[in-house]
């Protein structure tokens, strides 16, 4: 085997992870709840080198948050210098959690290519020494993960299958974003005021949205992702410096689906430490939920994502 090839998907939290556990750059300081988004792909191929390289859509670069996840992963296997080429069809670094399908994609190539063999549990531990919510693009579907048992645990609640829901990505802004996840909630933990509320209502969020899952109920979860989406940015914008990672554009996108919902359509929003809008809503309202964000001002185009079936590897 001379080349391994893994494709996986970007993960969008219903329940977000920001912060880390105290001490820990590994370990989210709460349970997050994610689905994989089907459609969205970044395809990663390794082969042994004379040195370590790294091209990201079709650009020679130096990353260094790839360099020390390196590091980390010789600290306890044996790898020799690989040639990493990763390519996403979709923007890199504006919210659309690129890191977490790279290094998922990554840590699935080196299992592959040098025979680690590693189960679920291990390959999960090693995708998030590069970025936490890698972890949770190891699987398809519906995915949790909870430090609250003796290892952080990521599993998958509900196969991709489960339930058929759809998401329109509203791009505002492709530029890659100005403060990292990593950056923004390190100092979201030193300075917000309400960090400790924040930590205290997140496992309710949590388990509200599990449930939500497990019974199909959209109208729960909308209510509780929304919550728990705006908290986490109301908790953004009250770090000093403060967070702000939308733009007009994406408050332009937050009230079209604002608008649709006042007029009974079953939509709900979502967005991460980027300008990125995510309207999530039901098969029969996909048509409906595209062409009012592709007409509302300020939004560049709309991608649509499906629940995703999880990452796929094979060698040449
Ligand atoms: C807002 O996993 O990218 O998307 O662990 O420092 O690499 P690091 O951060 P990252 O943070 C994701 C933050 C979020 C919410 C989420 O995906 O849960």
């Amino acid at each position: 085997m001379t080349t391994v090839t893994a494709c996986t998907n970007p993960n969008l939290a219903l329940i977000k992870y920001w912060g880390k556990k105290s001490g820990y750059c590994d370990i989210p300081a709460t349970p997050s709840l994610s689905i994989a988004l089907g459609g969205l792909t970044t395809t990663t191929t390794i082969h042994e080198a004379v040195e370590d390289t790294i091209e990201l859509d079709g650009r020679m670069v130096t990353d260094v948050k790839i360099e020390n996840w390196l590091q980390k992963v010789r600290a306890e296997y044996s790898i020799p210098p690989i040639a990493i080429r990763s390519e996403n069809d979709f923007p890199t670094a504006s919210g659309l959690a690129s890191s977490a399908s790279g290094f998922s994609a990554l840590t699935l190539c080196i299992d592959g290519l040098f025979s680690l063999r590693l189960d679920q549990q291990k390959l999960c531990w090693l995708a998030r020494q590069g970025s936490v919510s890698a972890a949770r693009s190891m699987y398809g579907g519906f995915v949790s993960l909870d430090p609250r048992t003796m290892e952080t645990d990521c599993v998958q609640l509900q196969n991709f299958d489960h339930w058929d829901l759809r998401v329109v990505v509203a791009v505002c802004d492709t530029h890659t974003k100005v403060t990292s996840s990593t950056e923004g909630m390190a100092r979201t933990v030193e300075t917000s005021p309400f960090y400790s509320s924040w930590l205290s209502k997140t496992d309710q969020d949590y388990e509200d949205c599990k449930l939500a899952v497990a019974q199909k109920n959209f109208a729960r979860l909308s209510e509780i992702a929304e919550l728990n989406c705006f908290r986490m940015h109301a908790l953004m914008l009250s770090s000093q410096p403060p967070l702000l990672y939308w733009n007009q554009n994406s408050l332009a996108a937050i009230g079209a689906i604002r608008d649709l919902q006042t007029d009974g359509v079953p939509v709900f929003l979502t967005s991460d430490a980027g300008p990125q809008i995510k309207a999530i809503c039901m098969p029969e309202s996909l048509a409906q939920v595209r062409t009012v964000l592709d007409g509302t001002v300020g939004v560049k185009r709309t991608i649509v994502a499906e629940i995703g079936r999880g990452p796929v590897v094979y060698s040449d």
